[in-house]
């Protein structure tokens, strides 16, 4: 993707990124017990099977959760978890998972140029952006312009997920931003970039 594109891009994003319903992170907590034994209680998950959700943007999380509801994001264990939850509710949780803070991981020696490289400089050869034009130098992403944190997230969960993208069965990113990146990479570029990603901070 040539630069300008890319510019473009993020500038419509921005425009188009929905307000959410301002949420409370105290209700949020008390709302988030049932989280608890997948995410951790302060959103840090234990295990790979379960993204971090500690620190993400407010208003990524209620996006998710809202996706899951309707549908336009799809997974098994997420789908039984929002079917009760308001508007509001999902706006709490997200207020509440914001406030705590992620625990970063630790990358692969054997991957990080090659991740770092393609984080920070994309893949010119299939014109995939450098992912910090959205995502930030550290992984922090860019709340309000609905880019997310990625930063220690679990490399595994990285990886399913812009495979997820690469073959369209996750297919919830607006104007196909994540899916046209993904696209243009090869399983060990995603690899790479996924573990680099892991201990990014
Ligand atoms: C039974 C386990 C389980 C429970 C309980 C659960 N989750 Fe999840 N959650 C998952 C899994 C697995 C995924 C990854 C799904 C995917 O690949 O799309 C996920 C994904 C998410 C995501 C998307 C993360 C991202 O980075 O895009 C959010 C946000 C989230 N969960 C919030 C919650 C909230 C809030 C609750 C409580 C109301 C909750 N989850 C309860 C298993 C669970
Ligand atoms: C033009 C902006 C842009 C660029 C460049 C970009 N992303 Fe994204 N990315 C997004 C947006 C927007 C989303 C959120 C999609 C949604 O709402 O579900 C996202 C979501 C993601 C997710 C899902 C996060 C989660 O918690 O589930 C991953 C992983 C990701 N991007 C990795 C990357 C990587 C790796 C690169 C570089 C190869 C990259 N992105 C480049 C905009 C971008």
């Amino acid at each position: 993707m040539a630069k300008g594109k890319i510019l473009a891009v993020v500038a419509a994003l921005a425009l188009v990124s929905p307000a959410m319903a301002g949420g409370d992170a105290e209700a949020g907590k008390s709302k988030s017990a049932s989280c608890a034994a997948c995410h951790g209680t302060d959103g840090n998950s234990a295990a790979a099977t379960f993204p971090k959700i500690a620190g993400q943007h407010a208003d990524y999380i209620a996006k998710q959760l809202a996706d899951y509801k309707s549908g336009a994001r799809q997974n098994a264990l997420m789908v039984g978890q929002v079917a009760a939850l308001s508007e509001q509710d999902m706006a709490d949780l997200g207020a509440y998972f914001a406030t705590e803070k992620g625990t970063i991981g630790k990358a692969n020696d054997e991957t990080l140029a090659a991740g770092e490289a393609i984080y920070r400089g994309g893949i010119p050869e299939t014109g995939a952006a450098a992912c910090m034009a959205c995502h930030g130098i550290n992984g922090a992403g860019m709340p309000g312009a609905g880019f997310p944190q990625l930063r220690g997230q679990f490399a595994d969960y990285t990886k399913a997920q812009l495979m997820a993208f690469r073959d369209g069965s996750r297919n919830n990113d607006g104007a196909s931003v994540m899916r046209s990146m993904a696209k243009r990479m090869t399983d060990d570029e995603i690899t790479a970039v996924a573990e680099y990603i892991e201990g990014l901070n």
